[in-house]
């Protein structure tokens, strides 16, 4: 069996990152956070109070970042290493979530993550999510899944997720950071977040997360099939 690209995009806090985890886990493909390369990075700027602003104090910086994916046997997922530290918990963070948007924008920090999620994915056999996989990453993926739901909906999972991981944030602040976000991240010139044409539109308001996976696995099959006539 050929295995295909699966793209799936959307705003913050919609259940990308949960249902494309899943979907790769059943397929026995791979799983790539794009938004945790994105964040990792941040983690370093905020850590080496690089000035976002100052080209050659970022070029600098991304000859200095190491961004990796680690399996971790015990919990069988990936886990995110920057410079060969597991940040995975650090990056999901608030103070994360607020410089985010802005370090993501930059130019120069687009092309190499760019460069590295393409050479990820180039044996295909890949779930990745973000904002531009298929507008930009891979605009030949064989399934794009474009994924919304409410703003009270999302900051409410948010607000859960944070708490599980230890972090009480109250939801106006969450809210403000979602909507800052997905204006900036729709706003920026470099690969924007934008819905691609062929992309399916997924509105997770009233789906369970399971029911989520199992329409992602139900389009994944079609264009399986597709792919291998
Ligand atoms: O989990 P959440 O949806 O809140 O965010 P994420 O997927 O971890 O992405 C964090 C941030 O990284 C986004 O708000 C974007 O600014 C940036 N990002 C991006 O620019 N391009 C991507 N392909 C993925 C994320
Ligand atoms: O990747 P993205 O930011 O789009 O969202 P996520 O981190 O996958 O999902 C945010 C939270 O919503 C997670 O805790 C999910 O388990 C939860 N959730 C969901 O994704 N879908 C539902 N139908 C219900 C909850």
């Amino acid at each position: 069996m050929k295995k295909i690209v699966i793209a799936i995009d959307g705003f913050s806090a919609c259940g990308k990152s949960s249902t494309a985890k899943e979907v790769a886990n059943r397929l026995g493909y791979k799983y790539i956070d794009s938004g945790a390369m994105y964040r990792a990075v941040t983690l370093y700027f905020i850590n080496n109070y690089v000035n976002p602003a100052n080209p050659k104090e970022v070029s600098k910086a991304m000859e200095n970042i190491d961004v990796s994916f680690v399996f971790n046997e015990r919990i069988g997922f990936s886990e995110t290493y920057l410079n060969g530290l597991n940040v995975e918990k650090e990056i999901r963070k608030m103070h994360v979530s607020q410089r985010v948007s802005e370090v993501s924008a930059i130019p120069e920090v687009r092309k190499c993550m760019v460069h590295q999620q393409r050479k990820l994915g180039r044996k295909k056999g890949v779930v990745m999510d973000g904002r531009d996989i298929g507008s930009n990453v891979f605009p030949n993926a064989e399934l794009k899944v474009f994924m919304n739901a409410d703003m009270e909906i999302r900051a409410e999972r948010r607000q859960k997720e944070l708490l599980a991981k230890g972090e009480l944030v109250d939801l106006p602040t969450i809210e403000e950071n979602l909507k800052q976000r997905d204006k900036m991240d729709s706003e920026r010139k470099e690969n924007p977040l934008i819905i691609a044409e062929d992309a399916i539109m997924l509105s997770t308001n009233f789906l369970t997360l399971e029911e989520q996976v199992e329409h992602v696995l139900q389009l994944a099959t079609e264009k399986m099939i597709k792919h291998n006539e």
